[in-house]
């Protein structure tokens, strides 16, 4: 093997844009899968990877190309698992690759992720080869997409920008021809010391943990105990190997390769992305760089809904293996029993963690509504931080709270910008600053997290038509004047409706959240008060009306002794109900989202 004829590549592209289609052809070209194996065998895989709910493979595969130039070259293509939504999913497939081709459907044209992933590729000084896809199709408008990558960026100007159809074939063996020629070959740094990235991983319900992995420097060779380096963790390599796209066992795997290591292990807190691998009688000094930490900033409790916890926690648990910015903790519920307090990249990382359980492992969750986490100082001096609104202090010990602030950069076209600008002021934005960015406006916002982690990037997409993309920082944390709102049930707090807003909105928001959940929270035969309590008194109340009509309250000629003993027995029920746990509907989390 030399590593000269290595080359490592990502595919980046807006959804739907034909990522899939372009990987398939380029195996069925290179003969790593035959035509019919791929619709037949892939298909099989998949069934079965359903049938023991372990997570659907990665598509990361090794092909082996017979180049132009008649020498063979082996091409691995490298993806990510699930959404590539995240600028630290695509962040992380890069970091194995030289090189990514940017991939754009001739038929939409440069879409918002396209701009988004275009600049990570850049930042992560990889070769980028524009290629514009679905040339066959009616509607394709290949001069005005082409005009658009050139006017994406100083660096695609002079392009030349390759014409395909990943559906029929036309143009692909060209593409196969520019990563040789246009992505360069990786080098293998200092000296041989074994170095591997950990950048992806899988769980095989028999073999345990398969982490795939990019190595930088050294051999590594199988049956050597090896060392995960973050987590001081060590194992015996029983198998490494490259995907062709099968598990195809290798005797190592060279420096600038990408493959896989059966890890045995069966805990997946042990192997975590963005880790190094080395050899554990021979450890390298530094670990490599990894991936930027990513901090959780958005917490919300997940709960079995009609699944056991035991059922949760396994799909929680193989969900984290391979989201390094999934973190999540044990937690009781008085009203919902044992669960998951979670933290999240964002109200859209939440999403899709929560899809994933339900798709991929097939749990039924409840998601409590999410919230950012607060300093509070209390009256004795005491700094607190609050991940659960729930457990957020009263307020007569409350001295002062701080809530995260974010500084976000909104790109947008200039026709655009003021409408962005008044979405932006809508959310609490306060304008720092406007840049002129290759043709596109940057709007730079100071902005408190809780306004722009849930509803604020949908509502940006929808008033950009697409274009517009956002990026955040936080900068800390600032003093802010921010209450607490307890939910009561029939004269009972319910620990998992409760949150923190400011105090300015808590009116509007309460009024209607009790509206709301008038028809989200399931009848009972009695009449059930919904109270909304601010420091202690209820600012917001609505009755959810009985299933049937309630004898005292009604218009029935009954004596007033009769009404009153019907209205006693009625009190000891309410006060019986009030232990009683309601089942809540998720449709009831979710009204607290809405309104907040
Ligand atoms: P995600 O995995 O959702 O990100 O999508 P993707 O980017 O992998 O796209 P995928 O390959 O699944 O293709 C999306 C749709 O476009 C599918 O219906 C494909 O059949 C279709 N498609 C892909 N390439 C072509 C093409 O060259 N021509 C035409 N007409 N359709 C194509």
């Amino acid at each position: 093997k030399n590593v000269k004829q290595i080359r490592n590549f990502a595919i980046i592209a807006h959804i739907d844009h034909g990522k899939s289609t372009l990987a398939d052809r380029i195996m069925e070209l290179t003969d790593t899968i035959s035509e019919r194996e791929q619709s037949d065998q892939l298909l099989d895989d998949l069934q079965v990877e359903q049938a023991h709910g372990v997570t659907v493979k990665s598509r990361t595969v090794t092909n082996e190309y017979q180049a132009g130039d008649g020498q063979k070259y082996e091409l691995n293509f490298i993806d990510t698992p699930g959404h590539v939504d995240f600028a630290y999913e695509v962040s992380r497939s890069m970091s194995a690759c030289e090189g990514a081709i940017l991939l754009v459907d001739a038929t939409k044209g440069v879409q918002a992720q396209t701009v988004a992933n275009f600049r990570l590729a850049k930042a992560a000084g990889l070769a980028i080869i524009p290629v514009i896809n679905k040339v066959d199709s009616q509607s394709a408008e290949v001069d005005r997409v082409e005009s658009q990558i050139h006017n994406l960026d100083e660096l695609l100007k002079d392009e030349k920008i390759l014409k395909i159809s990943a559906k029929t074939g036309l143009g692909v063996p060209e593409v196969l021809e520019a990563i040789v020629d246009k992505i360069s070959a990786p080098t293998a740094d200092d000296g041989d010391e074994l170095k591997a990235l950990v950048f992806d991983s899988n769980y095989d319900q028999y073999k345990g943990i398969v982490a795939l992995v990019r190595v930088v420097s050294g051999n590594l060779t199988k049956q050597r105990q090896l060392r995960l380096m973050a987590n001081q963790t060590d194992f015996n390599a029983g198998e490494v190997g490259i995907l062709t796209p099968d598990k195809n066992p290798q005797d190592s795997l060279i420096a600038g390769e990408v493959g896989y290591i059966i890890t045995g292990i069966k805990d997946p807190q042990k192997v975590r992305i963005g880790d190094t691998i080395t050899y554990a009688e021979a450890p390298a000094k530094v670990t490599l760089p990894g991936y930027e930490s990513s901090e959780p900033v958005v917490f919300a409790g997940l709960y079995p809904d009609e699944s056991s916890y035991a059922d949760l926690k396994l799909a929680v648990e193989k969900v984290a293996l391979n989201d390094p910015a999934f973190h999540y903790r044990e937690e009781v519920s008085d009203a919902l029993g044992p669960g998951f307090r979670c933290g999240f990249l964002g109200g859209f990382h939440l999403q899709i963690i929560r899809e994933r359980l339900v798709d991929e492992y097939g749990v039924s969750v409840l998601t409590t509504s999410p919230n950012v986490t607060y300093h509070v100082t209390t009256s004795d001096g005491q700094a607190l931080t609050v991940e659960n609104p729930g457990q957020f202090p009263d307020f007569s010990e409350v001295q002062y709270v701080e809530e995260p602030f974010v500084r976000a950069t909104i790109s947008t076209p200039n026709e655009l910008l003021s409408e962005v600008m008044k979405l932006a002021e809508q959310y609490k934005g306060e304008l720092d600053d406007l840049q002129d960015n290759n043709g596109l406006i940057d709007a730079i916002y100071n902005m408190p997290l809780s306004e722009i982690a849930f509803e604020f990037f949908n509502k940006l997409k929808s008033v950009s038509h697409g274009y517009a993309t956002l990026s955040s920082k936080m900068i800390g944390y600032r003093v802010a004047d921010m209450v607490q709102v307890d939910v009561r049930i029939n004269y009972a707090d319910v620990d998992s409706l409760a949150f923190v807003t400011h105090r300015l909105d808590a009116p509007k928001q309460t009024q209607e959240l009790v509206h709301k959940l008038k028809y989200t929270i399931p009848r009972k035969l009695y009449p059930m008060p919904v109270q909304a309590m601010v420091e202690g008194k209820a600012i917001a109340r609505v009755d959810v009306p009985p299933l049937r009509k309630n004898a005292a309250v009604s218009g029935d000629k009954k004596s007033v002794s009769k009404k009153q003993a019907l209205l006693r027995r009625q009190n000891i029920n309410k006060r019986k109900a009030a232990q009683n746990d309601i089942k809540l509907p998720q449709s009831v989390f979710n009204a607290i989202l809405e309104v907040h």
